[in-house]
Order: C-alpha cells, then structure tokens, then sequence
C-alpha cells in the first residue's frame, strides 16, 4: 500500500525522504516520486532505487515530502506517481487512501477553467485546495476548507511554493505520525523511516491535522480547534527492522517466533490460579465474561487465527463463537444484539480497511469491541475499546509468520482467562498454563528441524499444486498452510478440512498433486491417518505433519514425515504451522521468488 514520509528541519530532506521511502517499501508501491521546496520533484515508475539514481546531485532543501504509490485509481505510470502538484504547480501533495466523490470534485473544477494532467483521485484533491489557496489564505487554511469537501479517506502531507517554511499533514482513515527530532520534525504513514532518526512521535487522529514548521508544530481538528496531544516513545528500534543475519525477513521473523510466542506471554500467565491476566482487557472483562457471543473477525491469515480462536473459546469456555471475513462482515444484515455479543478483530497491522470497516459497524450497533493487534498506536488499536497487544514486534516480510504464531497465542491467553471464568476448573487451567509455557522450548525444537524441511521442500518444489488438510484444530492450519504456499511460491495451492476431501477434492489426487496432512496424536488422529491412507490409495504423495513418536506409525502410510513436540491439542496449532511456514519458505526459495514482496501483494491492505 501507499507510503507517505515528509520532513521539515536544519537538514536536507533528500537524503531522509530516499531513505524513508526505501524503509517503506516493504509496504509494496509500484512507482514512487519526491518533492523538494526549492529543488522541484523527481518520480518514477517502478522501483525506490530508479528514482534514487535520478536524484541529482544538488537536489536539497530543507522541507520535502515523497511517496510510493500503490495503484488505484489510474495505471502506475511516472505520470500517476505522487507528488501531485495544482495546474500552476504552487500547491505539492502527498497522499494515502482514496477520495471517493474525485469525480465529482474533478468535474466542478473543470467547469471553473481547471485543467488535469492525471486520472488520479490524488490530483483532485490538490486541485481543490489551490483553488482555496488565494494570495491572503494561509495553506492550512485552503486544506481544511478543501478537505470539509471531500468524502473518502486520507492522510496527505502538503507543501507550498508561497509558504516553503511549512508543511501541512491530515489524517482521515490513513494512518499518520510525526516524529520529533533535534534537528526537524518528520512525518510518515508508519514508524519504520522515522526509527533512524528520533523515537519521539505524536500520532495523529482521525480528522485531525498538523501545520509543522522549522519551529514546532500546532496540531488542529477540521474545524480548527487546538488538539493538546501526547508525546510517544517509540519501543521498536531499527536493529528489530533488520535481517539480522538471514536472507530474508520471512525466515528471520519465523526463527524469532519462539521469543515471539515468550513475548506475547510474557507476564500473562498466572500460573497459581491456572488463568491468565490481560492487562488491556481488565476494564471490560465483566462484559466479555457476560458474552452470550463472540464474533471474530479479520482478513487472511488472521482470519485463520480467528477459526483457531473460535474452537479454543468454545472449547474452553463454552461461549459460542462465529468468525467472519472482516470484508463480508462490514456488509451483513447485523443481527447482533449489543448487549450479549462481543467482536474481537485480529490484525497484524492494525490497518487493514475491511477489518476497521467491520468495527465501526459493529460500534455503530453499540457492540463492545476488542483488538489483536500487533502494531502499538495504530488505527485499530485506537478504534477498539480495548484489546491485547500481540508484541510480535516488527513484520517485514509480506507474508505474516510471527504474527500468526502470536495471533494464536493471544487466542489460547484469552480461551484460558474466559474458560476460567466458565467451568474449567484450576487444576485444568494449571495444566493449559504449563503447556502454554513450554511452548517457546517446543518451537525451538521446530526450528531446529529446519533442514530436514528444507531438504523435503527442495524435492517438492516443482509442484504446481497442493492440497492440505487438517481437522478440528488443524483446519485452519491447513488454511494457513495452503495460503502460504500460494502467496510466496505462487503454487496453487488449497486447503480443506480432512473430512471434506471425499466431497470433492479427492477428484484432483493424482501422483503430481501432493498433499500435506496435518496429523498430529490428537483426538482425530485416527480419522486423518485413514484421509491420509485414501489419497495413497489414488497414488497421492502425502507429507504428513504428527507428533513425536507417530514419526514411524505414519511413515507406513506417508511419504514423508514432520514431527513436531507434542501439547494440548488446543495449543497444537501453534507448533504445526511452523513447519508449514518453513517450507513454503524452502519452496519459494528453491523457486528463486522474491519471497519478502511477493507478486501483486502488499503488507498492509488500506483499501478495499
Ligand atoms: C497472509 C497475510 C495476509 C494478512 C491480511 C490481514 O500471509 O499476510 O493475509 O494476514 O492481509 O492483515 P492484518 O493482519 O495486517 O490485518
């Protein structure tokens, strides 16, 4: 998705805005462009780095804003690239997100004699505010009446010719920070190109904006109202944002996953009485206790932790659970009663759209609302009424591996807090805390296992489709699973409920088409190895995923075997889909893709 960075200050922007818009380019953006008070602009269709080698030498000032754009409307042309500058070029606008009624704004300017270079929503709106930008206006002034006009989402830095000592940001549904520094202030859409140079940030809330200057900054709402806001310190540095050492992200941020999983446990587990303490929920607790239902929602991978989410609480807790795709959900006919009903929306990011959309829905039916959410300030963070942090720390890779891990690990924190307060009894919840603790140790020995995956991903990786399947606990994984292999290998690849396949996919088994049979010794163990001896009855290549000591009982039955420690069958969902991340990791690997930015797909999605 879209990038935004923009700094103000005593140095040269140039250097920082190339290099924030490198930092953000794990977002994914096709074409990129900067703007330099006094230098002019520069962009580029295509990659951070071509517009980088076309920066000249000389190209400074100390006020700037750059962008990497991610298409919407219009092709992702040099043309369509942000900055988007007014008809005389006066007025240069950076910008997240999407104007909705562009056409109409564009048709009511055109009419007044204004001309457009460019398709994009983005030119409307910088039109629109040089047309409230006269001689006696100052810009903050033409922005706030331009955007009183608008209808849609944004977050949008502004610079001016006239007023080159300012610089002008919004936010409406597109998230914006500002990052105070000794020697400027500097503005992005997230933390990662500010981390470098100060950890002090101000977030910005919906429908406020922020006129910053070399002298301080002055943050308004739209109606111009002064906002007193609170100065935060960033926890993550750069060295979290790294590599450290691997040739991935992908594979750095699932070899962290047994500190992830410690991280996201840490100080939640009391043992003594068997339950868990989540400091972010404390405050609504008797109402989530109350539930009569509980909705999760979320998109992807998250949703898949949701399906986990939803047999943990009902099995521990009893309280019936629905999840529902967060883009489906923001439409459906609400049939939820306020009173009883509780939404939980599981997010890495904090930003996708569609999940943000189904809370405010569910707000506006007077539903209480709680986060999963990885990233600390970020929309949905501050949307929800309360909720539990994931601290997975920094995602980079495209596709979500700690975070995944950590989404389930919440899950399992809050079946046991809601479980306790139904009819698990303390010896129970004693035994879930002990499992819940020795799972940091299991997933090391995962890991530790990584070459024998690798050595089995290396003989698969010509495979052009996949099948996977798993039951109760591991269906979801399967999902997950499958989406994995999709996304970074570009393998077909689907993912069904074991039971499921005789209603139809058995059809597709055939010697090339492998499946991965989740299989560990839980309650359904028997049932999978019986799927598991079907589709090698259709000559179908099975990898079966057990627990330790079912290694030799399924390697009669399966090609190959991946054993992980054995647990409580609840918590098995958390050591199985590691596995599966590795190898889809050592497919895409062997396949020579670009495994941190795969095609087409972006970190966080902030449209629909
Ligand atoms: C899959 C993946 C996506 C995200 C989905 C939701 O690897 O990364 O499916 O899980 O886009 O993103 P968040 O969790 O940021 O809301």
């Amino acid at each position: 998705m879209c990038g935004i960075v923009g700094y103000i200050g005593k140095n040269n922007a140039t250097p920082f805005l190339i290099d924030g818009l490198r930092a953000l380019e794990y977002r994914g953006y096709d074409s990129a462009g900067i703007y330099v008070v006094s230098a002019g602009t520069i962009k580029r269709a295509g990659k951070v780095e071509e517009l980088a080698k076309s920066v000249p030498e000389g190209f400074s000032g100390t006020a700037g804003i750059a962008h990497t754009r991610w298409a919407t409307h219009g092709l992702p042309t040099e043309l369509n690239a942000h900055p988007h500058a007014d008809e005389s070029e006066t007025v240069w606008l950076v910008h997240n997100g999407i104007i909705e009624n562009y056409a109409e704004l564009r048709d009511a300017l055109s009419a007044k004699g204004v001309r457009f270079r460019t398709e994009t929503d983005t030119e409307a709106l910088v039109a629109l505010i040089a047309s409230k930008y006269d001689a006696k206006t100052p810009l903050e002034e033409a922005v706030r009446a331009a955007l009183a006009e608008v209808r849609g989402t944004y977050g949008i830095v502004v610079a001016s010719v006239r007023e080159p000592e300012k610089l002008v940001a919004a936010r409406f549904g597109s998230p914006l920070m500002l990052g105070i520094g000794t020697d400027g202030y500097y503005i992005a859409s997230d933390a990662t190109p500010i981390l470098k140079h100060t950890r002090e940030v101000v977030y910005l809330d919906d429908g406020e904006m922020v006129i910053v200057t070399r002298e301080g900054y002055d943050v308004r709402t739209r109606e111009h109202e002064p906002v007193k806001k609170t100065v935060e310190t960033l926890e993550w540095d750069v060295e979290a944002v790294q590599k450290k050492g691997h040739e991935h992200f992908m594979l750095k941020e699932i070899m962290e996953v047994p500190e992830v999983i410690e991280n996201s446990m840490r100080g939640r587990l009391v043992p003594d009485e068997g339950t868990a303490n989540l400091g972010g929920l404390r405050d609504v607790l008797p109402r989530v206790k109350r539930a009569k239902r509980i909705i999760i929602t979320g998109c992807g991978s998250a949703y898949y932790a949701g399906l986990v989410g939803e047999l943990l609480i009902e099995e521990l807790a009893g309280i019936p659970v629905e999840v529902e795709i967060a883009s489906e959900l923001r439409y459906r006919r609400p049939t939820m009663n306020p009173e009883d009903a509780v939404l939980i929306a599981i997010s890495q990011s904090g930003e996708t759209l569609d999940t943000l959309e189904a809370i405010k829905e569910a707000k506006r039916h007077g539903m209480l609302t709680l986060g999963i959410v990885n990233v600390v300030g970020s929309t949905i963070a501050r949307e929800t009424d309360a909720g539990v942090y994931n601290h997975a720390g920094p995602e980079i890779g495209v596709a979500s591996t700690k975070a995944f891990v950590s989404q389930l690990t919440v899950l399992s924190l809050i079946g046991l807090l809601l479980g306790r307060a139904d009819s698990l009894s303390a010896t129970d919840g004693s035994a879930f805390v002990r499992e819940l603790a020795a799972l940091p140790e299991h997933a090391r020995t995962v890991l530790s296992r990584a070459a024998h995956i690798e050595a089995l991903a290396k003989r698969y990786a010509s495979m052009e489709d996949a099948l996977f399947l798993g039951r109760k606990f591991q269906s979801p994984i399967a999902y997950e699973g499958a989406l994995k292999l999709k996304e970074i290998s570009y393998v077909h690849a689907e993912g069904y409920p074991a039971g499921e396949m005789k209603h139809g996919p058995i059809a597709l088994i055939e010697p090339a088409f492998p499946s991965v049979v989740l299989a560990p010794r839980d309650s359904l163990y028997e049932k999978t190895k019986s799927n598991i001896q079907e589709i090698r009855a259709r000559s179908g290549k099975v990898i079966a995923v057990t627990t330790d000591g079912s290694e030799e009982e399924l390697a009669q039955v399966a090609d190959d075997v991946i054993a992980v420690p054995k647990t409580h069958e609840a918590l098995l969902p958390i050591l199985t889909t590691i596995p599966l991340q590795l190898f889809a990791y050592y497919v895409a690997k062997e396949r020579g893709l670009p495994i941190d930015k795969p095609r087409n797909l972006a970190k966080s999605v902030t449209v629909e």
